[in-house]
């Protein structure tokens, strides 16, 4: 009896000491007042009664606080706040993510206006097609009409590198959603799925097809997507995702939320580039393939990846555009964007065609790398841009542009000859032999 009366107590001391250490007990009096009003908005006020910082205590106020003075402060029922919480405002507790996220490109994003994109956007769109497509991945110049209320041309918006009005760029719950901020939310791929698939940047749909993605669906209980701590090869080993590639900890290395960090080739640029320091991020990848694979297959792939990237830039990119830029320089077309079919079919080109074929390749799409890559890209530019610059040259009448093209970019390089001459004979026959052997069928 004795000792059960000591359990007893001992439990009942426990549950106490809990009690005491849940949230409920370090709400602000702020936090409560807002709590009391917002009941009526379950989704906002359960989802951060089930989150981390329900269990720090950061509630309402000490996220959504203002300064009165503040562009964006907000006199609400005699609190000051404002409606977005801006990085620099997560940034008071989490400063490291902040800065990081700060230096990266996605911080950057909402600066798209004066590009091609940006016209194709707005000129050949139009601005509510701008709100909704682009600047909700991109982000908008977010405007504050009066006593905090957000210009509803500019808000909600949730692109990644939105323009605060405190100054600061970016959207953490672009990744993070509100009011959960659940880890496991931002370490699954479709975090970042809203945003990188499509015919220009597919992704997501390159990391589905890939044996990761594979691996990933079959395995993704078994991830530990919600422990605290996620390295890889510690925590889990089934399958990487997008965050374990991009942004996740190894057992060398911490979390990194510039997402540029591991990246060696700009591989969406019409023609790909090296990256700033590229030998590090280089090896800070590959320490990540390191927890999986053996160091000599992780170099196989990037030599791979790096020759693909060579074919991509020198068989296509480099003469494209390079042949735009005679055509323009010669006056066969004008020097307006999206106005001549070159200037469409270049775009496609390298915007949409080349971006899958080097998306697939470096992710282990091979799908992507081939039949929506580097197959489309050479179609078009075999079959709709040289000839489209044979007609237009012909059109203005400078026939003599096209025949110097020609000459300078394909006759006499043996990756084009095919084009001009057709396959040689030996491969002719070779090709023969094979059709006969296996399906018993002539070629014409
Ligand atoms: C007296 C009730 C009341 C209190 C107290 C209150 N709110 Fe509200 N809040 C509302 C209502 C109602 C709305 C809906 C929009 C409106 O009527 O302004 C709202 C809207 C908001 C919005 C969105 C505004 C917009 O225009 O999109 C935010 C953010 C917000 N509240 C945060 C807070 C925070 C943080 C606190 C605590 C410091 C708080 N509220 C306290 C009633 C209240
Ligand atoms: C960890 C910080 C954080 C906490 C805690 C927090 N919010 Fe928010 N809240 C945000 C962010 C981030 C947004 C989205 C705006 C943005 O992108 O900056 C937001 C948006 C909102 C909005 C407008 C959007 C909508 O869907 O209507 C309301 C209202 C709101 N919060 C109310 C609350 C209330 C009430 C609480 C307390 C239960 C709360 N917030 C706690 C960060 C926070
Ligand atoms: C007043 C301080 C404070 C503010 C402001 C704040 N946080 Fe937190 N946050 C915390 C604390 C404390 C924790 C829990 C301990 C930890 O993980 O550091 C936490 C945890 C987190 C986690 C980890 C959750 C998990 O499941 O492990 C994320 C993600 C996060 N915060 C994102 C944000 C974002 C995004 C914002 C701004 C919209 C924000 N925080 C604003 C204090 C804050
Ligand atoms: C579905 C989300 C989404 C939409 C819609 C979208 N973009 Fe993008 N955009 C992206 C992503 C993701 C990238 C990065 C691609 C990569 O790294 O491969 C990108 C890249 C870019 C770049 C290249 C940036 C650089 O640093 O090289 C520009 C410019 C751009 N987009 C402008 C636009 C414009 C203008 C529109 C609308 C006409 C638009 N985008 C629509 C997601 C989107
Ligand atoms: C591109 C998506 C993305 C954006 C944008 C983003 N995060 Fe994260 N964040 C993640 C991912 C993924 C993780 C999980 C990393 C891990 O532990 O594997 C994470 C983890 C965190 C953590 C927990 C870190 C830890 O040590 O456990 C905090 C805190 C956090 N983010 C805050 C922020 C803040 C603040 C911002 C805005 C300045 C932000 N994040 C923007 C994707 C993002
Ligand atoms: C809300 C949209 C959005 C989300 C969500 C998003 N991104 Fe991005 N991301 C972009 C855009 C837009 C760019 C192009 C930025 C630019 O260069 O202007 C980009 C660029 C990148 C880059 C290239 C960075 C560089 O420095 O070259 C990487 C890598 C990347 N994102 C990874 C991720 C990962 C991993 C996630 C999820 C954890 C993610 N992104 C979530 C929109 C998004
Ligand atoms: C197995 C690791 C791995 C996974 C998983 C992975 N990536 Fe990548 N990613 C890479 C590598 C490798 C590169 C090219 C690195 C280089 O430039 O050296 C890359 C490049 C990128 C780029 C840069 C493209 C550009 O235009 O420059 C973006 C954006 C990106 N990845 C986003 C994602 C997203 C989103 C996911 C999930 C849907 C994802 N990645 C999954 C390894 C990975
Ligand atoms: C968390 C573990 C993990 C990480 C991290 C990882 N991989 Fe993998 N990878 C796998 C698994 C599992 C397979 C499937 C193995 C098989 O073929 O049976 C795989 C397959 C591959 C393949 C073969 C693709 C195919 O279609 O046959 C290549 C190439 C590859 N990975 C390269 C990389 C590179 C490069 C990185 C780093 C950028 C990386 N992996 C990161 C687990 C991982």
């Amino acid at each position: 009896m004795k000792l059960n009366w000591m359990r007893i107590s001992v439990l009942l001391v426990m549950a106490l000491a809990l009690f005491a250490g849940t949230a409920a007990a370090k709400i602000s009096k702020e936090t409560q007042a807002c709590l009391d009003c917002h009941e009526s908005m379950p989704g906002v006020v359960k989802q951060w009664e089930k989150s981390e910082h329900w269990q720090a205590g950061v509630g309402c106020y000490e996220c959504h606080e203002a300064k009165k003075g503040d562009v964006d402060a907000m006199d609400h029922y005699g609190y000051t706040v404002s409606i977005i919480v801006s990085p620099r405002d997560c940034g008071r507790c989490h400063p490291d993510e902040s800065a990081e996220q700060e230096a990266s490109h996605h911080s950057k994003a909402g600066d798209i206006l004066n590009t091609k994109d940006g016209v194709l956007g707005q000129t050949v769109g139009g601005e509510p097609a701008v709100v909704l497509g682009c600047r909700s991945c991109h982000g908008s110049v977010v405007k504050v009409i009066e006593n905090g209320k957000l210009d509803p041309t500019t808000w909600p918006n949730g692109g990644i590198g939105r323009n605060n009005p405190d100054g600061s760029k970016g959207s953490c719950s672009a990744c993070h959603q509100r009011h959960r901020f659940n880890i496991e939310q931002a370490r699954r791929p479709e975090a970042c799925g809203k945003c990188h698939l499509g015919p220009d940047h597919p992704q997501m749909e390159v990391f589905e097809e890939s044996k990761h993605g594979n691996n990933y669906l079959t395995y993704e209980d078994e991830l530990n997507m919600d422990h605290a701590k996620w390295v890889v090869g510690e925590d889990y080993d089934a399958a990487p995702t997008c965050a374990t590639c991009h942004m996740s900890a190894t057992p060398t290395q911490g979390i990194t939320h510039d997402v540029g960090d591991r990246n060696s080739w700009n591989l969406r640029a019409p023609v790909s580039k090296r990256t700033k320091n590229w030998e590090k991020k280089l090896d800070a990848m590959k320490d990540v393939c390191s927890s999986c694979h053996n160091p000599n297959y992780v170099d196989a792939f990037y030599s791979q990846l790096d020759e693909f990237v060579a074919l991509y830039n020198n068989k296509f990119a480099i003469p494209a555009k390079e042949i735009v830029g005679i055509l323009k320089k010669e006056g066969v077309v004008d020097n307006q964007p999206f106005n001549d079919e070159i200037d469409w079919l270049y775009w496609e080109l390298w915007h949409h065609e080349g971006r899958r074929a080097r998306h697939g390749a470096a992710m282990n799409g091979p799908d992507y790398a081939w039949w929506h890559g580097i197959y489309d890209v050479a179609k078009n530019f075999y079959k709709e841009f040289l000839p489209a610059a044979k007609h237009l040259s012909e059109e203005a009448g400078k026939p003599e542009v096209y025949k110097m093209i020609i000459k300078k970019y394909i006759d006499g390089r043996p990756e084009h000859e095919w084009y001009t001459k057709g396959f040689d004979k030996k491969r002719m026959e070779e090709l023969k032999k094979y059709y006969k052997d296996r399906y018993n069928q002539k070629v014409e």
